[in-house]
């Protein structure tokens, strides 16, 4: 569930019980307060946009207070993860401060003086929108509902054909995701994929992500063998886009190979693309890098030309393949300097051994420019949109 509904009186959680989550209030308020020799004390009331259950799950404590609905509630929920991911990833010294925060306030509540009253503590409501809590409340919000629609099987992979620009021919296709929703229609990965990459949800969505696209290249090999297309089948290369997150992730490579001898897969005809910033990402993704081309994998380069672009770490990364960005490719025809950069970009690739792949082919003229400047292969809306399997199988 993403959020509660808790009625007037109701405790939500009494002190000393162990943390799994915390609320950030969507209506109503609550009251905070501990138990001393039988008598309550309270010490505050809680509203709209406030956040509670926090400090147990960030000191790993129990319930430094109890909880309960002086109204009728509703409650976002917060999981302990979605809490830790952030402490985790904050700063060293703010870590530290949060602590020490937290030591004082729950010094302060054991010294809170027996016989307070409701009407003498404050009534906190910094109100949702000033500060930051509502960005906070719908980033929850987004998140809870990307994972929601994960496991409600809302997901979907298309798949984009991948052609060499001389004989038009298919060589393999890149896996895009699809939220197919059942209150919104079909939502753009530009949407909500930085939410999934943001959050540790890119582990069991990457991993679904992957399991899928191998699936069906299985299919799809499957019906080029049968329809006597041997080379073809043999050659086709299915891309995964990976992120940083995933890519880091210690089960990487292990978890690629359950998934690929699962589906009695060869690496060669899987390409794994990631930008440039996750190959630079640390010691970690080097060597993943490397144990993922020593088996066989191959990688490519994903938005070439985009990223901070140190062209050191070429020389560096095992890499196969790199992916002219759309936005010059879009621009090849229009704009001189544009095409100046796409034909260096495809000089330098060859001079290393790299084959290119054109992005967001869109019309002949560029497919034409491009094939002339030396780009072998393209992709794009000219030889077909990202489209469902069933759709992907008529097309080859
Ligand atoms: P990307 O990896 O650069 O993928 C290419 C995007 O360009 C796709 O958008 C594709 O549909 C679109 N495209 C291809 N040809 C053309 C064209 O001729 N014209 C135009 N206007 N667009 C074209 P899409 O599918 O919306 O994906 C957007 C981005 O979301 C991707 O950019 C990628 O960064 C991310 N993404 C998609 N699927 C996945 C996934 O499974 N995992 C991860 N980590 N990221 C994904
Ligand atoms: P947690 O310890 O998980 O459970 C009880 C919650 O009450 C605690 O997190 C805080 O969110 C809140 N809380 C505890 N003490 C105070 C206080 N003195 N003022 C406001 N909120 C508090
Ligand atoms: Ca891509
Ligand atoms: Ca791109």
């Amino acid at each position: 569930a993403q959020s509660v509904d808790i009625h007037k009186d109701q405790i939500i959680f009494s002190e000393g019980d162990a943390g799994d989550c915390a609320y950030i209030i969507e209506k109503g308020r609550v009251l905070v307060y501990i138990s001393k020799d039988k008598e309550e004390i309270p010490l505050t009331i809680l509203g709209e946009g406030e956040i509670f259950g926090e400090m147990s799950l960030i000191d790993n404590q129990n319930r430094s207070a109890s909880v309960r609905a002086l109204e009728d509630v509703r409650l976002a929920i917060v999981t302990k993860q979605q809490v830790l991911e952030r402490v985790s990833t904050a700063d060293k010294v703010v870590q530290l401060l949060m602590r020490v925060l937290l030591k004082r306030l729950r010094r302060k509540n054991l010294n809170t003086p027996a016989g307070t009253k409701m009407s003498e503590v404050e009534f906190e409501n910094s109100g949702a929108g000033d500060d930051g809590t509502q960005g906070a409340l719908d980033q929850i919000k987004l998140e809870n509902q990307i994972f929601q629609a994960f496991q409600n099987k809302e997901f979907e992979l298309f798949y984009q054909p991948i052609v060499n620009l001389k004989t038009k021919q298919v060589m393999g296709c890149e896996a895009l995701l699809r939220w197919n929703s059942p209150v919104h229609g079909l939502i753009s990965p530009n949407l909500f994929i930085d939410v999934i990459e943001n959050s540790s949800m890119v582990i069991p969505i990457g991993h679904w992500i992957i399991n899928q696209a191998l699936k069906d290249l299985k299919t799809i090999q499957d019906q080029l063998r049968d329809a006597k297309k041997t080379k073809l089948a043999d050659d086709f290369m299915m891309s995964i886009n990976i992120s940083g997150r995933q890519f880091t992730h210690s089960d990487f490579v292990n978890n690629l190979e359950d998934l690929r001898e699962k589906h009695d897969l060869q690496t060669k005809n899987i390409k794994l693309e990631m930008t440039e910033r996750v190959m630079m990402d640390g010691a970690i993704a080097l060597e993943s890098l490397n144990q993922c081309r020593n088996q066989g994998y191959a990688i490519s380069i994903d938005d070439f030309g985009t990223g901070f672009s140190s062209l050191q770490y070429l020389t560096q990364m095992p890499i196969s393949f790199l992916k002219i960005d759309r936005s010059f490719v879009m621009k090849v025809l229009s704009d001189p300097k544009s095409k100046a950069v796409v034909s260096s970009i495809i000089h330098l690739a060859h001079a290393m051994d790299l084959e290119i792949i054109a992005e967001g082919i869109e019309n002949n003229e560029e497919s034409l420019v491009l094939e002339t400047l030396g780009a072998r292969y393209g992709q794009g809306y000219l030889f077909s949109k990202p489209v469902d399997l069933g759709r992907f199988l008529k097309l080859i």
